[in-house]
């Protein structure tokens, strides 16, 4: 058994930084379950929002502007007191990163470089070209190495051990020995990031399965909002690879098959820069009514970029460039980007406090496997990075401060039990004769898909819902290929799919109860907000029987009242 005082659980931004800020007085151990540089933190692209004040067009922005941008775009639903927290922190956070040594772009007066993009007042996205999550996540892994946090690269978590309301750490997998390890800690914090890959198509990289807000949800913690799933209007046709909102912040045009930029007759003012909820149903509804292109791997809508200029693309979007040549053939300086919506960010999560606190005694979570909630219903284009750090930050004075006033004593006992009970799971998961898991995870990515998308009626999220409860009933007779324990990531990916068979449950019920549409979530059915209703989080905990039973919880509200959004 390994122990530690902090076990921080993820590789990428959120938990770098939460280990960064313990590293110096306690004893951090950080697990991850791939190199942290290959964590998805890595595929942000466009940038991070502060109101640094340095684009010669937002001398007038301020944290309180971006407090309220964030709000209106979250449609009413984000907690105003967190995000406030969060917007006056990001101007600290991003000159913290800066002097870190983040090679952010610059203007020519030297100051950090500031973007448009969409739901913002003013032009406040800090950037690094389009490889801002590539520039971010490297500065903070050096700056782990050299504080020396102790890292176990490519350990796979497989349970989370809560008992008697406290944290008492996890059972890991070292994934070169096949070693089950329990690993004891005063404190866990998991920055385990999203659920993007329980939906087929989607910009999130194949690790990102939900098991992290998967196993925190079977351990006891309960989850909020799971409802609220946000689809970025432009990822790369076919591939799905994401195209950044930057495209559209540099002055991209979307254009359908009549050439017009339709974006004028859903957000006459904002147009392309509208929040992401209203783009990704502006170009869908398009696609829907026969005004996109076709292409042999899907329908698609064009992103225009070629007026911007070859310097420009190849200064500012350098990234977007290549991925469009080396996968489509296309080069954006010359023909227009074929894109088209899918899945991206994962606003619901582990529900926690502006503290990054759960109601379990030690345990905490942050980043986007987290629910503040910042986002609301509808996340905007670069309050995602500027969560991971805040809130990575957030949780080092949060644990400090609780490990000082607490003194808790973590058990072995629950965590020998715990490891016993995966050593019992494995032997079944490598029993031979039954079906494989990617089958079911594949029947799960198109259902959630198809039925719990940008449109949602009743009737095809309940028969998603049926769906998912058939596929946890094939689930209890999976098995994998081969019965080896070290390096079988087929093995793992069967962990990981009973948390997101649950992760998809918790999704799809609360959408089905959730009469009204807000953000990201659109009820054909009721296609108004309905705040008299509705104004409020959704809970769920796993009940005896494994589903999700859902109760509410009030949304706070500081400053702003909910008012109707107009772009
Ligand atoms: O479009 C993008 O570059 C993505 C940014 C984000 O999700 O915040």
């Amino acid at each position: 058994m390994l122990n530690h005082d902090i076990l921080v659980v993820g590789g990428g931004l959120t938990g770098l930084r939460a280990a960064v800020g313990l590293c110096d007085r306690y004893n951090v151990g950080l697990v991850s379950k791939v190199y942290p540089v290959r964590s998805h933190s890595i595929a942000a692209q466009g940038g991070i929002n502060a109101a640094l004040t340095n684009n010669p067009d937002s001398r007038d922005d301020s944290w309180e502007k971006h407090t309220f941008d964030t709000i209106k775009g979250s449609d009413y639903l984000g907690d105003q007191n967190a995000i406030e927290i969060m917007c006056k922190e990001a101007i600290k956070i991003v000159y913290e990163m800066e002097h870190w040594g983040c090679p952010f772009s610059r203007f020519s007066d030297g100051t950090i470089a500031q973007r448009p993009f969409g739901g913002a007042g003013y032009p406040r996205t800090c950037y690094s070209a389009d490889v801002t999550g590539h520039s971010l996540l490297n500065t903070l892994y050096e700056r782990a190495v050299a504080k020396g946090v102790k890292i176990y690269p490519e350990w796979f978590v497989a349970a989370l051990c809560i008992e008697d309301g406290q944290c008492h750490g996890i059972i890991a997998q070292d994934t070169h020995t096949g070693e089950l390890i329990p690993v004891r800690s005063k404190c866990t914090f998991f920055g385990t990031g999203g659920y993007g890959r329980v939906y087929k198509h989607s910009t999130n990289a194949l690790i990102n399965t939900g098991s992290g807000i998967g196993m925190a949800y079977k351990a006891g913690v309960p989850l909020k909002d799971m409802e609220f799933v946000q689809f970025h209007p432009t990822t790369l046709v076919g591939t799905n690879i994401l195209m950044t909102e930057g495209c559209r912040g540099e002055g991209g045009y979307l254009f359908n098959n009549q050439g017009e930029r339709f974006m004028k007759r859903y957000a006459p003012s904002a147009m392309e820069l509208a929040p992401r909820d209203i783009v990704a149903r502006s170009i869908q509804t398009e696609i829907n009514q026969g005004r996109g292109f076709e292409h042999p791997l899907g329908t698609y809508i064009q992103l225009d970029l070629r007026h911007l200029g070859e310097n420009k693309i190849i200064e500012r979007l350098p990234g977007i460039r290549s991925i469009c040549i080396d996968f489509i053939g296309i080069d954006p300086v010359r023909e227009p980007i074929p894109i088209m919506p899918s899945q991206h960010y994962s606003m619901g999560g582990i529900d926690v406090n502006e503290r990054t606190a759960s109601e379990i005694k030690g345990f905490y979570a942050g980043g986007e496997c987290a629910c503040v909630s910042v986002h609301g219903a509808n996340r905007l284009g670069g309050n995602s990075l500027l969560e991971t750090i805040v809130f990575g930050k957030l949780a080092s004075i949060a644990i400090q401060e609780d490990l000082e006033k607490d003194n808790l004593k973590p058990n072995e006992k629950p965590l020998k039990m715990l490891k016993d009970a995966v050593l019992k799971k494995i032997e079944r998961l490598t029993q031979p004769g039954g079906e494989k898991p990617y089958i079911i995870s594949a029947e799960l990515g198109a259902v959630m898909d198809e039925k719990v998308g940008i449109f949602r009626t009743h009737d095809e999220m309940s028969q998603a819902l049926e769906k998912v409860i058939e596929l946890k009933n094939r689930y209890k007779n999976v098995s994998v290929s081969s019965a080896i324990h070290y390096m079988n990531y087929e093995l793992q990916s069967a962990i990981e799919l009973e948390y997101m068979l649950d992760v998809a449950h918790a999704i799809t019920l609360g959408a089905i109860l959730r009469k009204e549409s807000r953000g990201a979530h659109y009820r054909l059915e009721f296609t108004k907000r309905n705040d008299n209703d509705w104004l409020k989080h959704t809970i769920a905990r796993m009940g005896d029987d494994g589903d999700p039973v859902l109760s509410y919880k009030d949304v706070v509200i500081t400053r702003y009242q909910p008012m109707e959004r107009k772009y």
